[in-house]
């Protein structure tokens, strides 16, 4: 494919990204569905930043907890109603500044953020020139920290996979006393997972290996990897 067409097509792709997410961010309500996650990426936050950055922050549940240990979050998304929604819940955090904006077309400055998060968002990006982009904004010493889904491989993976189903209902159940979703929600989530593609723990751990030696690549619950990584303070 040639540079013109790979564009082209990338820009379909984010059209389509950012009115899924438009949709769902109408139909969201708060929820620590995802709390157990958040405690865990809370644990590994520097316990104060100067200048924090969310990539893909959605409705800012964990900007907020960012914000709450930052002198100063740059939280960005791609979707302006998640944006609307995320200033809507933060009205008393005044040390968030929320812009809709491309993180692949957003140039940061080097060596800048003490710590730099993004959840559920880099297998909407290109991942490796992401993580490049992330090591080379993060001051040294500064932390990244980053949740997303992955793709099962093998035996293994492909078991737990199947078992995460169950614990999925089972959670939803004790979190929001529903089995499904809402018509609605389902709706949006089915839409928007038709083009939703994830790397498999392999690549993702061949990826670190060459970008951010010493990076700690997690496997989760729910389909679900973390990587921490402390850019070495030379
Ligand atoms: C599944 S949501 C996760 C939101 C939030 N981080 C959370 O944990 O609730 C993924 C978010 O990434 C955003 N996103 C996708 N592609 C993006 C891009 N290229 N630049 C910025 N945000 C993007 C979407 O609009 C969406 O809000």
């Amino acid at each position: 494919m040639s540079d013109e067409v790979v564009r082209t097509v990338s820009k379909h792709s984010m059209q389509a990204i950012r009115s899924d997410f438009d949709r769902i961010a109408s139909l969201s309500k708060p929820s620590d569905r995802y709390r157990p996650y958040y405690d865990f990426l809370v644990k590994h936050l520097p316990s104060h930043c100067e200048r924090s950055l969310d990539i893909g922050c959605g409705t800012g549940l964990f900007t907020r907890a960012l914000a709450a240990r930052s002198t100063h979050v740059l939280a960005l998304d791609l979707s302006p109603n998640m944006i609307r929604v995320a200033k809507d819940h933060s009205r008393e955090f005044s040390n968030i500044d929320f812009q809709i904006a491309d993180a692949v077309e957003t140039e940061f400055p080097s060596d800048h953020f003490d710590c730099i998060v993004s959840i559920a968002t880099l297998h909407h990006l290109p991942m490796e020139k992401m993580l490049v982009r992330m090591r080379d904004a993060l001051r040294p010493g500064g932390v990244l920290v980053i949740l997303d889904l992955f793709q099962a491989e093998g035996l293994w993976e492909n078991f737990m996979g199947v078992m995460a189903f169950p614990a999925n209902i089972f959670l939803r159940l004790i979190k929001s006393g529903r089995l499904r979703p809402p018509r609605e929600m389902r709706a949006a989530w089915t839409e928007h997972g038709r083009h939703d593609t994830y790397l498999t723990l392999s690549r993702v751990r061949e990826m670190c290996a060459k970008r951010m030696t010493g990076a700690e690549v997690r496997r989760h619950l729910l389909w679900r990897y973390s990587i921490i990584w402390e850019k070495a303070d030379c």
